[in-house]
């Protein structure tokens, strides 16, 4: 079944008095529960067409359906900036908990949910730590949590490892796929890395320059949990090399 239907969106910006085009006409369709992998360049509209989607900004034209199941959250939304999305003067378990106490939750739920949460994910930060002596991935890990707590049905991850140093970045593929497997969520993974695509999607789409739109499309059915020896395999290349066939076609 298809989560999320998006028909035909048209999007410009106005600069200098020019109305310049940032999304012309693009549809895709997000299967529930799959891991949905958007790649494209640098400045072609990704994260406008996710402002979109999570209702942050709205599009000129088009519409987006939401085949929603359940009264939880719908979409959950991870930044590009997750650093700046935390609230600094909280703690690590007051920023997680916030999104609750937005919904009027009281405090020794929120307690529940959020000490519940960090049992669910085997989480190694201390609940009471500032948000500035966090290194990246710690507050990833924090945005993540946040987005999570309310029980969401799909997850935005907006190009997750961009401000991430190697090592973290590996670990956080690895948490993702563990958040993916055990809370059941639609994953919309947003990458302009093509590797990290492959590696965690079951369906990947692969964008133009901007003004942008779909390019073409692969589904990747390596099986799970994936591991690291996925990049040595000769069907990664392959996937890859489809990949960027389409990307670099006119
Ligand atoms: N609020 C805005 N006002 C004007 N231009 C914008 C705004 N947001 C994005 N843009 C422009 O739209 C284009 C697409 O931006 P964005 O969606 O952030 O790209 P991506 O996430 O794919 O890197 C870029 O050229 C960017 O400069
Ligand atoms: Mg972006």
């Amino acid at each position: 079944m298809n989560h999320i239907e998006i028909c035909n969106i048209e999007k410009s910006f106005v600069e200098e008095g020019k109305a310049i085009p940032v999304l012309s006409g693009l549809s895709l369709a997000i299967e529930k529960g799959e891991f949905f992998t958007l790649f494209g360049p640098n400045g072609c509209g990704k994260t406008t067409l996710m402002n979109i989607l999570a209702g942050v900004g709205l599009p000129d034209k088009g519409e987006i359906r939401l085949n929603s199941e359940s009264h939880n959250s719908f979409v959950s939304y991870v930044f590009q900036d997750f650093m700046g999305s935390l609230i600094p003067w909280k703690n690590v378990e007051k920023n997680i908990a916030f999104p609750l106490k937005l919904r009027g939750i009281g405090k020794a739920e929120r307690k529940r949910r959020t000490e519940e949460i960090f049992d669910k994910f085997d989480v190694k930060l201390s609940p009471k730590a500032k948000i500035y002596s966090l290194s990246g991935g710690q507050a990833q890990m924090v945005s993540l949590l946040r987005a999570l707590i309310v029980n969401p049905e799909v997850l935005i991850l907006d190009e997750p490892f961009s401000a991430l140093d190697y090592k973290t970045r590996l670990f956080m593929m690895e948490t993702i796929q563990k958040i993916w497997h055990t809370a059941g969520v639609t994953i919309i993974f947003i990458s302009h890395d093509i590797d990290d695509a492959i590696y965690l999607g079951d369906h990947l789409v692969i964008l133009s320059e901007r003004p942008a739109r779909v390019k073409g499309s692969l589904e990747i059915p390596f099986e799970r949990p994936r591991d690291f020896n996925l990049f040595g395999r000769p069907e990664f290349a392959s996937y890859k090399k489809e990949a960027l066939e389409i990307f670099l076609s006119l």
